[in-house]
Parts: structure tokens; C-alpha cells; sequence
């Protein structure tokens, strides 16, 4: 069965085609347009996807060969994301629903996140702890299967994505900031990282907090002036890169020893991150999983392969946008 993935929640347009759980095509279009706010700009979030969705469709139809008669399924993102961002995906495919009379089913964003494990990690086995991290969530969940999950911890504030792109602004990169700050952080001379407060909300809840990190880089730069800045950017990115890291490992540590579960996805955005990436890999006792980069930020071949999972096992639900974040 050919499965056609849509993905406009946030600020990616995304196309796939997935035959059963292969992927077949993966299109992302990321919007350059909010790179100079600071954030993404909703009104025009949602501009950029119509105006981009038709052509990565045609695009991904071209690419494979398969036409609209050979799709067993169309999934769609339906929440949670920015309200006209997501109208503008789940119109597109009841659209094809309607007139094709193709099967739809919404996919919540988070549960897209988790399944992306499962395209290149086929065998990681359940019960599995997933480390959400990207630039509206960071959350551990407890999965222990398909559309089983348990809340674990989420931050009580800012998201990991968020606290990049908020300090990235502090230090003038555009938007969105994760990749600037760990290109610069890699040119920190090997010497004492500044001491950013570690987030941690407790030793025992696995919550967690950026603002303060993120509130505390703020004063030290206001206290040094601009000059400093210019002197030490990397090493100022290579400080407050890894007490995020940490405050992510100790937690996802906690976590582990709390549930027993020694097998770890770190998915999201925020999971392309090199140091990040090593850190966790470096648990002790713990096998991580990690999606290749493409499909650790928003796509949609995640989103197609929730949806193959939804088929086979009998959970297709019609698109509904909730207003609730969770899982
Ligand atoms: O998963 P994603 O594409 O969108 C959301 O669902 O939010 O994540 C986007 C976030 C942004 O905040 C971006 O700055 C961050 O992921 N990000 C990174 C890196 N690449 C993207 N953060 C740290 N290091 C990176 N290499
Ligand atoms: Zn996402």
C-alpha cells in the first residue's frame, strides 16, 4: 500500500510517499521567510505552505512514478502546531479525500516524532524510552507500543528547540538558531566552560526547565557588554549547548533507572545536534537510537509512517484539530 504523507504543522511543508513502511519520497520545504523575526511568523507560516504544497506533491508523484490512483492512504498532521499552518495540510488532504475517495487519517505531530525511529530502526524493540526534543516540545515518553505512551517529564517552560533560537537571538543569528550555535560551539577553544545553570526541576522528577538557562545567559551578557561577545561567541555557545545537553542526559539517565528501560530514541529537531548526539551515545548501560538528520526535523514521512501503522492496526481517525498538545 502506497501511503501519502502530509506535514504542515510549523514552519516545514512536507511531502512523502511511502510504499507499506518504505519511504519512497521525502520532500521538505523549510520557510526561510522568519528567519529575521526571531520566531516563527503564523500568518505567514501558513501562506508559505499553500503556496508551496501543490508543487512538493507534484514533485514527490513525479519523482516515484506513483499517481494518485495507486494511494491506499493519505495521513495528515492534525495537531498539535500553529492552527492555519495545520488547516492548510489537513484541507489538502481531505481535498484528495473527498474527490479521490482515498482513506484519511490524522496523525498527532509527537506521535509522527516517535514513529521516525521506527523508519530506519525497524528492531528497536518495545518498551522503548523516546526523548522528544525539538522547538515547540521536549518531553520523555514511555512507549510501550504503537499508541501506548506514558508521560514521563516535559518542560515546565521553553522547549530545547526553543532555548537554542531564544539564545541564538541573544547572540544574533537568525532563526532558527540550533545549527548556528553548534557550528560555532565546535570552534570553543578546549578550555573551562562558563558554569550555566544545569536545568533540573528535581533529582527525582523528570521534568525539565530552560528559561533560567536561557535568563542567565541574557545577564552575563548584559554584564560583559558587547565586546565580549564578539570575543568569546563560541565559547559562550559551546557553555550553553552543554548544560542543555546535560540537563537532557540527566534526565533521560533518571529515566532509565525509574522504568529499567535501557533502550533510548532521541527524536526532534534538536536531535541533529552533534554534541548532543554523542553525549547520548555515551550513556552508560543504554542503547540510543537516533534518526539520520532529515527525519529528526519535521517531515513527512513520519507522519505516513504513523499512518501506516494506524492502517494495520485498525486506528485510522478521521483528521481533528485538538487543543490539547498531548499525546
Ligand atoms: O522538530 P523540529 O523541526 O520542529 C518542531 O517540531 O519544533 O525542530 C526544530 C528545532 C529548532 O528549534 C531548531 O533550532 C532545532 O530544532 N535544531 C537544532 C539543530 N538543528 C535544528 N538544535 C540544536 N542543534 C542542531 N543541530
Ligand atoms: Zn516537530
Amino acid at each position: 500500500m502506497n501511503i501519502l504523507g502530509i506535514e504542515t504543522s510549523c514552519d516545514e511543508t512536507s511531502i512523502a510517499l511511502l510504499e507499506n513502511d518504505t519511504i519512497k519520497a521525502n520532500e521538505i520545504y523549510s520557510q526561510e521567510i522568519h528567519s529575521s523575526f526571531g520566531g516563527v511568523v503564523p500568518e505567514m507560516a501558513s501562506r508559505a505552505h499553500l503556496g508551496k504544497i501543490d508543487a512538493l506533491c507534484k514533485s514527490v508523484f513525479g519523482a516515484t512514478g506513483i499517481s494518485f490512483d495507486d494511494i491506499g492512504l493519505i495521513a495528515v498532521t492534525d495537531s498539535p502546531g500553529l492552527a492555519g499552518a495545520l488547516l492548510v495540510g489537513i484541507s489538502f488532504a481531505l481535498g484528495i479525500h473527498c474527490g479521490r475517495g482515498v482513506p484519511v487519517t490524522g496523525i498527532n505531530h509527537l506521535e509522527g516524532h516517535i514513529c521516525s525511529i521506527f523508519l530506519e530502526h525497524p528492531d528497536i524493540g518495545l518498551p522503548f524510552l523516546a526523548l522528544i526534543v525539538s522547538g515547540g516540545h521536549t518531553s520523555i515518553y514511555k512507549v510501550n507500543d504503537f499508541g501506548d505512551y506514558e508521560c514521563l517529564g516535559q518542560t515546565v517552560d521553553d522547549a530545547a528547540g526553543e532555548a537554542f533560537d531564544k539564545v541564538g537571538k541573544l547572540l544574533g543569528f537568525n532563526y532558527p538558531a540550533g545549527r548556528a550555535i553548534e557550528r560555532e560551539a565546535a570552534l570553543a577553544p578546549s578550555q573551562t566552560l562558563i558554569p550555566f545553570p544545569m536545568a533540573r526541576t528535581s533529582t527525582t522528577m523528570l521534568d525539565f526547565s530552560f528559561s533560567g538557562l536561557k535568563t542567565s545567559v541574557k545577564y552575563f551578557l548584559q554584564e560583559r557588554g558587547p565586546e565580549y561577545l564578539t570575543e568569546n561567541k563560541s565559547l559562550i555557545c559551546k557553555s550553553f549547548q552543554n548544560s542543555l545537553v546535560e540537563s537532557l542526559a540527566g534526565n533521560l539517565l533518571t529515566a532509565s533507572r525509574q522504568t529499567g528501560i535501557k533502550t533510548i530514541a532521541v527524536v526532534g529537531g534538536v536531535a541533529c545536534n552533534a554534541q548532543l548526539r554523542q553525549r547520548m551515545k555515551a550513556l552508560p548501560g543504554l542503547k540510543v537510537f537516533f534518526p539520520s538528520p532529515a527525519l529528526c526535523t519535521d517531515n513527512a514521512a513520519m507522519i505516513a509512517r504513523a499512518g501506516y501503522e494506524r492502517k494495520k492496526r485498525g486506528m485510522l481517525r478521521f483528521p481533528r484539530m485538538a487543543p490539547s498538545a498531548k499525546l
